[in-house]
């Protein structure tokens, strides 16, 4: 079921998912619809449940209520996911993002994603997403490459957006590149996510970032349509 959504994904990468934590949230139907009008397909939907990370943003209610034809790229930072998942999908999550250092049973979130129905969707699967935090190792993917269509490298560690983009995530990402060309799992996306900025995003792209996650610098209550146009540019030209 995920082949084909993973196939049309990969039609629209390199790109950008953009996050909303400083978007305007009491006009976030007019934010969504200026990024959108500048070419942007993916929203990412930071859930922070502030234990896993400190912070607390939103639930399965506000990701259902966001109406939108932007892919919902859902990135769970809680604790223990697995029998919250469900409530993920049915909120309408195109992709979930799940990180290793989240639960004893990384095996099985992912196991119970891959036989999800997309609500949006049902031919198409919901996509699965491993995240790994800058001080977890590469190697605990290897078990799960045979089931998973994207990995999240974490260029800072989870809690909040505006930090500063840590340096070692290129060597990250080339391994992490090596990594799925020995397991014969090329298609899977690498996506980098943390502290992406206009200065910074082309160099991030030039690594061989697949989707790169870009917050506060497309939200940054100023310049919504020019970031949004800017950060895709930069990803396309490399
Ligand atoms: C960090 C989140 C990121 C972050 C991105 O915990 O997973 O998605 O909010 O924000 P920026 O792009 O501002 O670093
Ligand atoms: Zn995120």
């Amino acid at each position: 079921m995920q082949a084909e959504a993973l196939r049309r994904l990969r039609e629209l990468c390199p790109t950008v998912s953009v996050g909303v934590l400083t978007a305007d949230l009491m006009n976030l139907e007019r934010e969504l619809a200026v990024i959108e009008n500048e070419g942007v397909k993916l929203l990412h939907l930071d859930v922070m449940d502030g234990c896993f990370c400190p912070m607390m943003t939103v639930g399965p209610p506000i990701i259902k209520g966001i109406r939108t034809s932007l892919l919902k790229d859902v990135h769970l930072m809680i604790d223990e996911p697995v029998s919250k998942i469900p409530d993920y999908v049915a909120a309408g999550a195109d992709i979930i993002t799940v990180h290793v250092e989240s639960t004893r049973h990384i095996h099985r979130a992912v196991q119970q994603l891959g036989g999800m129905k997309n609500v949006n969707d049902a031919s198409r699967g919901v996509l699965r997403a491993v995240a790994l935090n800058p001080g977890t190792p590469l190697e605990t993917l290897v078990p799960l490459l045979p089931e998973i269509e994207m990995v999240v490298l974490l260029a800072i560690n989870p809690g909040w957006s505006g930090q500063k983009l840590r340096p070692d995530f290129c060597e990250r990402v080339l391994s992490l590149k090596r990594m799925l060309h020995e397991a014969e799992r090329p298609e899977v996306l690498v996506t980098v996510d943390g502290g992406v900025t206009r200065d910074n995003i082309g160099m991030v792209s030039g690594f061989g970032a697949d989707l790169i996650v870009t917050g506060s610098a497309v939200f940054d209550g100023k310049a919504v349509a020019e970031n949004a146009r800017f950060m895709l540019e930069a990803v396309r030209t490399v």
